[in-house]
């Protein structure tokens, strides 16, 4: 078989939660674990996430698969509904929604469901993505508080900048929620996993991590395990070939790279097929035996080329991490030019899953 796969630990996750527990001592923790959890296997994750107070995904589909999937933990739909007939389903499956603007809002008020349901009233604190201004807040917020079908209505907002710790922009949209909701004795929510690390004054009654629970820095120029987090995926291959380079020689598509010296390459099976990232350029790091090697050339579909030196003993079949604990995801995504959350989010079926506890 193929070697590629990715090793999922399931007690980095458990064990990044009752981190952010230390930092969050006074908050309750909605989980976020959209995207089949950042791409870990979202009822896998949730099961060992039993702990958290609440979990978050983005959209009804990822709710059901959780609840057809056993778990019984409060969900939050961070998008809230799309249409009106997902009303019944929210209800029926206890589920609590995100209100983020006015068509919802006609959709919850014109459509009583079966049972009361619990809302979160989303502020747009100037991010400019999803909520209400300060006025049409107010509105919205009296009449939610009105309605018999209206359980409790709670209060959130989300920051644009926390992941850059110099950025003036958190504080003045806190200020802003503060302003608006400070007067209110509702629950509140605003921190995402850079805001529950840098940014105390944010916690309020409820957190929203997501990256920080796969064991990623959400700081810029950071990785995990600087904040004592520890990596929860492993994508990792093999050595399929091995071969003699002399100097001038190119390697992969494009003749794209070439040897500066004479050296020898190894091939290892994994490509953008895998979604490994197609523009990691030449030099990206790879984890093998013990140190990391440079990659030489464009990533293939299914491959990739790396430089092993003149003198090696790497052998075919020696296990290759492309991140994971030896190799931070983060620096992979430096070299890629993206974000580490594009990077756990996209790996593809193709890739065996192993979730390990
Ligand atoms: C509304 C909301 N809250 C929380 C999060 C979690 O963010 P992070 O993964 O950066 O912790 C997200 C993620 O995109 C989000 O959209």
């Amino acid at each position: 078989m193929r070697p590629t796969r990715a090793v999922i630990h399931l007690s980095a996750i458990a064990q990044n939660l009752s981190l952010i527990r230390q930092m969050a001592p006074s908050s309750k923790v909605m989980a976020v674990v959209k995207a089949d959890a950042y791409g870990h296997g979202i009822v896998r994750v949730a099961e060992c996430l039993g702990d958290a107070d609440a979990l978050a995904v983005a959209c009804i589909e990822e709710a059901i698969e959780l609840r057809n999937g056993g778990v019984t933990t409060p969900i939050i739909l961070l998008e809230g509904i799309f249409e009106a007939e997902e009303l019944a389903l929210v209800s029926d499956m206890g589920l609590q929604m995100v209100v983020h603007n006015q068509h919802q809002v006609d959709m919850l008020l014109a459509n009583p469901p079966k049972l009361p349901v619990t809302v979160w009233l989303k502020f747009d604190s100037n991010m400019n993505r999803l909520g209400f201004d300060r006025a049409q807040f107010q509105q919205v917020y009296q009449a939610l508080s009105h309605c018999s079908w209206v359980e409790s209505v709670k209060l959130m907002t989300h920051f644009a900048c926390a992941d850059d710790i110099h950025n003036p922009m958190t504080r003045e949209q806190l200020g802003a929620f503060q302003r608006l909701t400070g007067g209110l004795a509702e629950e509140k929510t605003a921190a995402n996993s850079a805001a529950v690390l840098a940014w105390p004054e944010t916690h309020f009654d409820w957190v929203r991590p997501g990256l920080m629970l796969y064991g990623c820095s959400p700081l810029l120029n950071a990785t995990g395990a600087q904040h004592q987090l520890q990596p929860a995926m492993t994508l990792e291959s093999r050595v399929i070939a091995i071969k003699q380079v002399q100097q001038g020689e190119s390697v992969g598509y494009g003749a794209h790279w070439r040897a500066a010296e004479d050296t020898q390459i190894a091939i290892v099976a994994i490509g953008y097929g895998d979604g490994y990232p197609r523009h990691a350029r030449n030099g990206t790091p790879v984890w093998l035996n013990g140190r990391t090697v440079p990659i030489a050339g464009r990533v293939s579909m299914d491959m990739i080329a790396v430089d092993l030196g003149a003198r090696s003993d790497d052998q075919i079949g020696d296990r290759v991490v492309l991140w994971g604990p030896e190799l931070p995801v983060e620096r992979v995504a430096e070299y890629a030019d993206t974000i580490p959350y594009t990077l756990l989010c996209g790996v593809t079926s193709r890739v065996k899953f192993h979730w390990q506890t």
